[in-house]
């Protein structure tokens, strides 16, 4: 995984997974950076499935910028948490006059303390990425998961920005009983240069790319198709908590 786009060889994004790495990074550079996309670009899919008036989680925040757009954007409560000491202690003092954000320095495979069925939606740029360049990759992942699904309220979101295909992420989120709908978005979009001509419209970043319902088997086609030429793409998963099933078979018993 490198800034702002595809995974790099894996011996250097191995230590993506372990805290003293970031720990180590976000102390040598504390400057504002956003990996992927920034808020703007990403505004119009986050208005359309995020509720303003309701707590939201931004798991792995590290120094984005992304958590302040959503404030700017009228969002009353946005909580973020990151394993990294040093990068949560240096957001919490830049953001002391603002209420509406928190920062925790919290492990988002053990999220205990907060209660089930908190938040209306997590949201997580470049964390699943990382935590899947590490080791035990596939462990943590779906420690996080089970994390992320239970601190969701029942129809809740849990939006994942990757540069992850759906070949692979799809397989990833197959535990959970998750509605899934995909967007894709130009990864020169990324608000990183100034170039108009390759974004995509608001329209085109908000319409789903259809999945079959057997959990994406036809995507490729349906995929390459929808973004033409041009697969250099950031994926967005909109993965949506359906909790009936389970709230009714626990009734039952
Ligand atoms: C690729 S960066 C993304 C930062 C930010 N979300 C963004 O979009 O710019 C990954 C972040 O995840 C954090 N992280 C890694 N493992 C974590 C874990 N187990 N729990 C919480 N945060 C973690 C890192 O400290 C880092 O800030």
């Amino acid at each position: 995984m490198t800034a702002g786009n595809a995974p790099a060889s894996s011996s250097g994004s191995q230590a993506y997974g372990e805290a003293w790495y970031w720990d180590n990074r976000y102390a040598h550079d504390s400057s504002i950076f956003d990996w992927y996309q920034k808020y703007p670009s990403l505004a119009p899919l986050i208005r359309l499935y995020v509720p303003r008036r309701q707590p939201i989680l931004i798991v792995g925040c590290g120094n984005s910028a992304f958590s302040e757009g959503m404030v700017d954007d009228g969002y009353d409560e946005v909580v973020n948490i990151d394993i990294s000491t040093v990068v949560i202690e240096a957001m919490r003092m830049k953001y002391l006059n603002c209420p509406q954000l928190k920062y925790m320095v919290m492990d988002v495979r053990d999220m205990s303390a907060f209660g089930t069925r908190s938040f209306a939606a997590v949201i997580d740029k470049g964390t699943l990425d990382s935590l899947l360049c590490g080791h035990n990759s596939h462990h943590n992942a779906a420690k996080m998961l089970e994390e992320v699904w239970r601190v969701l309220k029942d129809k809740g979101v849990y939006i994942l920005i990757t540069y992850g295909s759906p070949a692979y992420r799809l397989t990833i989120l197959k535990d959970q009983n998750w509605t899934i709908k995909l967007h894709v978005i130009d990864k020169l979009q990324s608000g990183n240069n100034n170039s108009s001509d390759s974004e995509m419209s608001n329209q085109e970043v908000t319409s789903p790319i259809p999945l079959d319902a057997n959990g994406g088997g036809a995507f490729p086609e349906t995929a390459a198709a929808a973004v033409g030429v041009n697969s250099d793409v950031h994926y967005i998963y909109v993965c949506i908590k359906d909790d009936s099933g389970k709230e009714k078979n626990e009734e039952e018993a």
